[in-house]
């Protein structure tokens, strides 16, 4: 009897089992943020979290056990999705990026908003009824899934350049916008409070995409990462509500997540660029491109800069004792990574001391720089953080800036009136030597001129980063 006893105890449910599994794919989800934290875990974070992944969906499938015809469906989808998915992945640019994570992201919130007007016309058309923790949780996640799904597509379009990048605005805007979100709340406490309406939630729907349109187009180009961090953060909390809406443990624990972790970094971007997101969110930085001329030149280009010659810099960073490289987003487009470590090699092999000045929002996403310098097989020993570099600027002989800008902008320290006013640079001024590594004097993201570019002890390189960087390689082997 005993024997039986211990045999009934230690055999698994099917319910237990997939219980036991949602909470691996949950285990695994958090081990893998925690190992995406770091540039050297974060090839492993993304497996691991993968693998969780794997595991929710079979997990999923076995709780429902789809019918046949469902499951030839499905799998479909599946397929589908996996193979749009690889492709994009394994063909988008470095510099795309922030629009990929916009576009997968707003998918995302699309498809939580979908699984619950799904789940609420199942229920409304049948005798069942409804509860009102059922109704919030519906109308919770149409809205900020579907608020989610536009506005990512706006910041798709602004980053993907298929529209003005710079931002759209109108006298009354904040007024529509808010009349926009009364009419979202008085429908939404209809649904929960006095009555069920499929139609009701579908002008939701509607109204809920107008105000994610309307809430991106004010924000400029340069703060959509930000708003992209914001938005992957509303897709999670959508996703967490759908998981409400149909029972479903792991899609609230993987949706928290999300919500969790893009709500962090969207204020970690925001702190990295000295401003607060509601600026972020509602001062339409990027109107106005400060003293920029008609063709994007700088107006005062005509004050002078030094330009200089790759043999002569090449000398100059040979003869060096310690040599900062500061990399910004235009070391993505010549995709200059590989020959920037050549450079760092040749110095190093003279025995100068090389290292790479990480600005949190150098590039156009978050890790922009550590993922790309990885890819080249840079020492992670050699990305130095701001904070711990920025006290060794004044004993470098060179820093050497390769398709940086705004990152390395004194306004952001001495100009009150500048929209960068605030942000935390790299000290890059206080080296003996200032090289920047750039084809133009055009400004960076933010859309204004940098003093640093006519400072007396600056050396201009024109030129495409990766052309100019292969010609001081050569320079350097010779000198
Ligand atoms: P930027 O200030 O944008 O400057 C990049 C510079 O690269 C440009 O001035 C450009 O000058 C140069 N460049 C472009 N293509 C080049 C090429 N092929 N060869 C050589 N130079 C090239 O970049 P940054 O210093 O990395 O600053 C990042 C900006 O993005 C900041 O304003 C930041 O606030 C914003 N932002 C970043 C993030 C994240 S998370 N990374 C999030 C939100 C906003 P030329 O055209 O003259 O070559």
């Amino acid at each position: 009897m005993v024997g039986i006893n211990i045999l009934a105890a230690s055999s698994f449910t099917l319910s237990e089992g997939i219980s036991l599994l949602y909470l691996l794919a949950a285990v695994l989800f958090i081990l893998g943020l925690k190992q995406l934290s770091s540039p050297k875990g974060a090839r492993q974070g993304n497996t691991t979290a993968a693998v969780g992944m794997v595991i929710a969906i079979a997990a999923s499938l076995a709780e429902i056990h789809p019918s046949g015809t469902k499951i030839l469906l499905m799998a479909v989808a599946v397929a589908i999705g996996t193979v749009i998915g690889v492709v994009l992945a394994r063909k988008v640019k470095m510099t795309a990026m922030p629009q990929m994570v916009a576009a997968f992201n707003g998918v995302g919130g699309g498809a939580a908003a979908l699984v619950s007007i799904g789940e609420y016309i199942r229920l409304v058309s049948g005798s069942n009824g409804h509860s009102v923790v059922f109704a919030i949780s519906v109308v919770f996640s149409v809205v900020v899934g579907s608020l989610s799904f536009a506005g990512s597509l706006v910041a798709f379009s602004k980053l993907q350049e298929l529209m003005t990048g710079v931002p759209i605005t109108y006298a009354g805007q904040q007024v529509a916008n808010g009349a926009i979100l009364l009419a979202i709340l008085a429908l939404a406490i209809y649904l929960i409070g006095f009555g069920a309406s499929i139609s009701v939630l579908v002008i939701l729907l509607v109204i809920a995409l107008l105000l994610g349109v309307a809430f991106v187009l004010p924000i400029g180009g340069a703060d959509m990462p930000v708003v992209i961090s914001l938005l992957n953060a509303f897709t999670g909390l959508a996703v967490a509500a759908s998981g409400f809406v149909i029972g479903n443990t792991v899609l609230i624990v993987g949706g928290t997540l999300v919500g969790a972790s893009g709500t962090l970094l969207t204020k970690m971007m925001s702190d990295a660029m000295g401003r607060s997101l509601s600026n972020v969110l509602f001062a339409a930085v990027g109107k106005v491109t400060a003293s920029t001329g008609e063709d994007g030149t700088s107006v005062r280009a005509d004050q002078g800069v030094r330009s200089g010659s790759a043999d002569d810099i090449g000398v100059l960073l040979a003869y060096s004792q310690k040599v900062i490289i500061v990399p910004g987003y235009g070391l993505a487009v010549a995709q200059a990574q590989h020959v920037v470590r050549e450079l760092a090699d040749q110095l190093a092999q003279r025995g100068v001391d090389v290292s790479y000045a990480i600005h949190p929002v150098a590039g156009r996403m978050p890790g922009h720089m550590n993922v790309l310098l990885a890819e080249a097989d840079v020492k992670y020993d050699q990305l130095k953080e701001m904070d711990e570099i920025n006290d060794e600027f004044k004993l470098a002989d060179v820093a050497l800036i390769v398709g940086a800008n705004d990152v390395v902008n004194p306004a952001a320290k001495n100009e009150e009136s500048s929209p960068i006013y605030g942000m935390p640079i790299l000290r890059a001024e206080e080296a003996k030597n200032i090289i920047f590594l750039k084809r133009s004097m055009r400004p960076g993201f933010a859309g204004i001129d940098n003093q640093l570019m006519f400072d007396p002890k600056t050396i201009m390189l024109f030129g495409d980063a990766k052309e100019s960087l292969t010609k001081l390689v050569a320079a350097v082997k010779v000198s």
